[in-house]
């Protein structure tokens, strides 16, 4: 069976409750006047943008950037899975390398909430990536420390989806070169059977390559899927 190629947007801390619903206006119209059809469109507003999808959402699964691995509760400043039950979100990003680093949260924590969520079935993009100084060290040390990040959670759970984002290509417009990409998915596809996204500074320029790499089954895109046009056009160059 040949996968679906997944193409995600991840909002970060961008885009207001109104400026998301224009954007899926125009990104729900573009997909139909396109008829894309092999690839699943993916976008991660912030939650205060959550809304009644309904619109939208035959052509683009909506989900979430986070939330704690509760129903609800005194969590002050977070969400729970109530707040995604509202509007019938049912996608989750666990383990982005911004909870990681900048909020501290641990694989500990990453572990319950992933737990919590694949016990409602949510589908979750699970993300790895490893930092430069672990790079630096070479593809066995890489491996190593993407192999840490896996084995404390059920790689056979039925809706997951693993993002490989090296940390240092996030954000810095430094793509891995591809075949540091193709190296690491290969090496990844042995360890895990499920569709492996790669993330960190895509952009349409070398969007297309990097979805021609064999063992990548799509892309997280921050940075150059904020603009509706570039996220259209990316879309546009990888169904081609
Ligand atoms: P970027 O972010 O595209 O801006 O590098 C990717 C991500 O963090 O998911």
């Amino acid at each position: 069976v040949v996968n679906k190629m997944i193409i995600a947007s991840n909002f970060k801390t961008n885009h207001t409750r109104k400026s998301t619903r224009e954007y899926l206006i125009k990104l729900n119209n573009f997909i139909s006047e396109k008829s894309i059809s092999n690839i699943d469109i993916m976008v991660f507003p912030p939650s205060v943008a959550f809304d009644n999808f309904k619109d939208f959402n035959k052509h683009i699964d909506i989900g979430a950037q986070n939330a704690y691995h509760t129903i609800r509760g005194s969590f002050t400043g977070d969400i729970g899975k109530e707040h995604l039950d509202e509007f019938n979100i049912n996608s989750i990003l666990i383990g982005h390398s911004e909870r990681r680093t900048i909020f501290n949260e641990t694989q500990d924590l990453i572990d319950l909430k992933f737990k919590f969520y694949s016990s409602y079935g949510f589908k979750i993009i699970y993300c790895i990536g490893e930092p430069l100084e672990i790079k630096e060290q070479g593809i066995e040390k890489t491996i190593d420390y993407l192999e840490n990040q896996l084995k404390s959670i059920d790689l056979d759970y039925k809706n997951l989806i693993i993002a490989y984002e090296p940390i240092w290509a996030i954000g810095t417009g430094k793509t891995a070169t591809l075949n540091d990409i193709d190296e690491v998915h290969t090496r990844l596809k042995n360890i895990i059977d499920k569709p492996i996204l790669y993330g960190g500074s895509v952009k349409a320029c070398n969007s297309k390559d990097i979805t021609d790499i064999k063992n990548v089954d799509g892309l997280l895109i921050g940075t150059a899927s904020w603009n509706i046009d570039d996220f259209c056009r990316i879309i546009d160059i990888v169904n081609l």
